[in-house]
């Protein structure tokens, strides 16, 4: 097959940034806690089978949130503090966030985090079918070229595998500030098989109670761009 690697892995393209500056001393070490961290064999080399993680190993029966792209970790961490009792899984190729969020891991003391330091599309592969109760996708890259919105996480490509791993009833929560952003998540999330839950435009415009602001988030504020808080769920 052409589209796929030796190893069987299909070609991925991933188009943002994994490295950014040299990482510190201090973060250095922090990615050795990946070792621990890791849940589970993921990549195509450790896990050609595809055989899907155990999540009862890692969590025990605890209820089981994922967070995409979780950048430098604020959410993930603060969501984690607030509710020990869910088993948290995040996914992120930024090396430096991988880091940071490591960093912050370490300082709070958390145990209900496990960190693949990837693409989300390998962890979807081997997450088991229905096992996430709620997922977050927040400030995906914007991607505003017209040419570039299939890169976009909004599209079939991650949204037939977020649907597959996502329990029936499980709540998704999408934050852009980028109105084109809003269109297309508003025309492809509900053909992946989910329905949006705004009744009032309050529903979008204010955050969710369990919020904590993003980096990213806080950039947009700044420059003068709008928050919106899309919920959906799983049908
Ligand atoms: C604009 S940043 C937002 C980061 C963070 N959520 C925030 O709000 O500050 C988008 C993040 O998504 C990550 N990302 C992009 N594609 C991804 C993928 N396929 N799997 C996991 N993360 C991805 C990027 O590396 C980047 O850190």
């Amino acid at each position: 097959m052409n589209n796929r690697h030796k190893s069987g892995a299909p070609w991925r393209n991933f188009y943002g940034r994994i490295h950014g500056k040299g990482l510190r001393p201090a973060q250095k070490a922090y990615m050795a806690d990946l070792e621990h961290l890791s849940p589970g064999p993921v990549g195509w080399n450790d896990n050609p089978d595809r055989t899907p993680l155990d999540l009862r190993t890692l969590f025990g029966d605890r209820p089981v949130w994922l967070e995409i792209g979780f950048g430098s970790g604020e959410h993930l961490v603060h969501q984690a503090d607030l509710h020990p009792d869910i088993g948290f899984i995040g996914a992120e190729p930024y090396v430096n966030g991988v880091a940071t969020l490591l960093g912050k891991i370490r300082k709070a003391g958390l145990k209900n985090i496990r960190v693949h330091a990837g693409d989300a599309r390998d962890l979807m592969d081997v997450l088991p079918e229905g096992s996430i109760a709620k997922a977050f996708l927040l400030y995906p890259d914007p991607w505003p070229k017209a040419r570039h919105h299939r890169r976009r996480f909004v599209t079939p490509e991650h949204l037939g595998p977020l649907h597959k791993c996502l329990a029936p009833g499980a709540e998704l929560r999408i934050a852009t500030d980028i109105p084109d952003y809003v269109r297309q998540t508003l025309e492809e999330v509900p053909k992946a098989g989910f329905e949006w839950l705004a009744e009032t435009p309050d529903d979008w415009r204010n955050p969710w109670n369990d919020w904590v602001s993003t980096r990213y988030e806080q950039k947009a504020l700044r420059e003068g761009r709008k928050a919106h808080y899309l919920t959906f769920r799983r049908i």
